[in-house]
């Protein structure tokens, strides 16, 4: 078993060696919207590895080229889906904002100023800042999403 710290919300869950980060994140049940399902070819389960990443399986090369078209991310970025853990000391932390949901929950969000920043769930782009209205050209950004793991996932197979 191995402990992985979950920043900033002070948790450390213990999960199987080698079980992924994505499974420490679930055993808190921080809401992982997976996407992909889990497949490494979205950016809803992007965190950023603050230490240990030694102790993390190395990336694959789908995780990086998923990780090369995502928005917001930086050398210490991994996907929770596709990082292993084998070791301990590893410390993770969520990026801000939250992944658009689907955008039949998100109609009835129209009008309404976003508490947080509202990211694409497969590229992290920041759909809506923190604190604008959330108006209905919003929602027509998000009419590509299922086309887009869809195919994605037809690549994959
Ligand atoms: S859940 Fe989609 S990349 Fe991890």
């Amino acid at each position: 078993m191995k402990k992985v710290s979950l920043l900033p919300l002070g948790r450390q869950p213990e999960i199987k060696t080698n079980a992924r980060v994505l499974d420490a994140l679930l055993a808190e049940e921080v809401g992982v919207m997976m996407a992909c399902g889990g497949r490494g070819l979205c950016a809803t389960c992007h965190v950023f590895v603050e230490e240990g990443s030694e102790s993390l399986s190395p990336r694959n090369a789908r995780e990086d080229r998923t990780l090369g078209r995502l928005s917001g991310t930086r050398p210490n970025s991994r996907l929770a889906c596709q990082a292993r853990v084998c070791g301990e000391g590893v410390r993770v932390s969520l990026p801000d904002g939250l992944y658009a949901l689907d955008r039949k929950d998100i109609e009835s969000l129209i009008g309404k100023r976003a508490r947080t920043a509202i990211l694409h769930p497969i590229d992290g782009r920041v759909l809506v800042e923190p604190g604008k209205i959330i108006t209905r050209s919003f929602i027509m950004q998000l009419n590509d999403v299922d086309f887009q793991v869809n195919d994605d996932l037809a690549d994959d197979a």
